[in-house]
């Protein structure tokens, strides 16, 4: 039988640098001969990035929190089984951008969303899957906003105010704190060029 891949996660605010170290650490381990494959939450199979579409698009009618709670899961569980078990199953390791810590960050901490609600929908969509290690990019919310704003066009969430970020900042730390064997807190805010030295020995130790 085959080893099963690792199933890794990046996580972390707007604009601290996920979807770039991820391209990297992908480059890295492809060249060290590691079959890897990258995606992103919500999104990652063609009709995830449909509901993905659904859930950034600003839009004059309010979104019910239990609506966007429920377009997550059902974006995520599309996604698990379509593409990310498979890859798993196939000996791949997955680099994700975002995956349930961002739900319990974003629509928990962020919005309110009791964590027990968020729990029972992990436990239903997911069953016993986590991650295998969460790569958790931290900086202060200004910094990311800083980053981010730089794109251009702003979608449903980067419109809201600092206070949901900072939430959502502290939310991910604490999740961090309470399972320290599967994350792994990065200071984002220094340079680029360190900040993917330190990603890259993190994946160097997760290969022994
Ligand atoms: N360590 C860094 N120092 C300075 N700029 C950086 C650093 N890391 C990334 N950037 C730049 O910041 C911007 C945001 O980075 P990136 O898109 O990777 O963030 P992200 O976390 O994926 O954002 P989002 O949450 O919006 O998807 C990009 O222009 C990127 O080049
Ligand atoms: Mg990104």
């Amino acid at each position: 039988m085959t080893k099963r891949g690792q199933f890794i996660t990046f996580e972390g605010s707007e604009g601290v640098g996920k979807s770039t170290q991820i391209a990297l650490a992908a480059d890295a381990l492809r060249s060290a001969g590691v079959d890897v494959i990258v995606t992103r939450e919500p999104g990652g199979t063609p009709m995830a990035e449909a509901i993905r579409e659904l859930l950034l698009a600003p839009r004059d009618e309010a979104v019910h929190e239990t609506t966007e709670l429920l377009l997550m899961f059902a974006a995520r569980a599309q996604h698990l089984y379509g593409r990310i078990l498979p890859a798993l199953e196939r000996g791949s390791w997955v680099l994700c951008d975002r995956f349930t810590d961002a739900t319990f960050a974003y629509q928990g901490a962020g919005r309110g969303v009791p964590e027990e609600r968020i729990a029972a929908l992990e436990s239903l969509v997911q069953q016993a899957v986590r991650p295998d290690h969460v790569i958790l990019l931290d900086a202060p919310v200004e910094t990311g906003m800083a980053r981010a704003t730089r794109r251009g066009e702003l979608d449903r969430f980067e419109r809201e105010e600092v206070a949901f970020f900072e939430r959502i900042r502290a939310c991910y730390l604490e999740r961090a704190q309470r399972s320290p064997e599967r994350y792994h807190v990065v200071d984002a805010a220094r340079p680029l060029a360190e900040v993917t030295a330190s990603v890259a020995a993190i994946l160097q130790s997760l290969r022994q």
